[in-house]
């Protein structure tokens, strides 16, 4: 194993819990092989990566993540596979890709349950949390810092751009006449009493888009994911295949033009694969996953 990150607490790591998604289309498409390596850029609680290690004899997975709580969980939860799986913490943007050596390689972006429904992560606007957001703890940016300190107009760009939100510069003027905001709760009440009565009542809740852009712009994650694009191609062997799961249109805009303009790469998804009923009923975060699958041409 090859961990060296900050150490997370046993209760953070059993805390963890994080159904997979599309973990069947997911698994099929990569067509796994005994014997095989495979990368798992976004390992979280583990739950693709076992059934990587479960869907043939012998294969080998590098698991990355940048959060030190969910390579503890993963750790935990792939008990009894220590000599298939060596756990990498880093962000798959600066992890150092080598050439030709990966049978497939897959990413499920984003946060995971785990994240949200733990209160002092941050990312949730219902639990009362410090403006946190931060996927990797060792960075500094917080998105307190980004709340406080950003210029109205930087504030009203971000939520227009990854939050696409319409009323961004009505949100951005109420934010800095109340700053400092140090809550997550302090910040949904500020952007809820300054949208009209029917956003405010509307089906989602009106800091939704809001929280999105923050934890983008905190996590860098449309550049990383972009660098990851650009990098991890070269280390699939030719024939291996490469499958990310995005979860708003922001990020698979990315994909499926990365996916297409690598010369590397033979798309093999003409439109992105969506979860089925049966899984759509039992878990709701497979509602917006989008799968799109490449395959090494050279
Ligand atoms: C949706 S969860 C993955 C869940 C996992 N597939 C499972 O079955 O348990 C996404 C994970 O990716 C990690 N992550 C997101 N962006 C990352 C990045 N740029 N580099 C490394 N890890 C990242 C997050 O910390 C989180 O643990």
């Amino acid at each position: 194993m090859n961990i060296d990150s900050p150490t997370p607490s046993d209760a953070e790591a059993t805390m963890f819990s994080h159904i997979p998604v599309l973990s069947r289309e997911l698994i099929e498409g990569l067509a796994v092989h005994p014997g095989g390596h495979y990368l798992d850029a976004t390992v979280g609680g583990g739950g693709h990566t076992r059934l990587l290690l479960e869907a043939a004899l012998n294969v080998q997975v590098t698991a990355i993540d940048q959060d030190a709580d969910a390579l503890a969980a993963a750790q935990k939860y792939l008990a009894g596979y220590e000599e298939q799986v060596n756990f990498v913490y880093s962000n798959f943007a600066t992890y150092e890709f080598t050439h030709g050596i990966f049978d497939g390689i897959i990413a499920d972006l984003g946060v995971s349950s785990y994240h949200l429904d733990t209160p002092e992560r941050g990312f949730s606007f219902r639990l009362a949390a410090n403006l946190d957001m931060r996927m990797d703890r060792g960075q500094s940016l917080t998105a307190a810092d980004v709340i406080n300190d950003w210029d109205e107009g930087e504030l009203a760009e971000i939520f227009f751009k990854y939050g696409e939100e319409r009323l961004s510069r009505r949100i951005a003027r109420r934010i800095v006449e109340r700053r400092p905001l140090q809550t997550t709760v302090e910040l949904a009440e500020a952007i809820a009493s300054c949208v009209p009565p029917k956003y405010r009542y509307g089906r989602i809740h009106p800091a939704t888009r809001v929280f999105q852009a923050l934890r983008i712009v905190v996590n860098d994650e449309l550049k990383v994911l972009e660098t990851f694009l650009e990098k991890a191609p070269n280390s699939l062997v030719p024939g291996g295949r490469i499958a990310i799961i995005s979860f708003h249109s922001l990020e698979d805009r990315i994909v499926k033009h990365s996916l297409r303009n690598s010369p590397l790469l033979r798309v093999l998804t003409k439109k992105p694969i969506t979860a089925q009923e049966s899984e759509l009923a039992q878990n709701p975060r497979s509602r917006s996953a989008k799968l799109r699958i490449a395959e090494r041409i050279d």
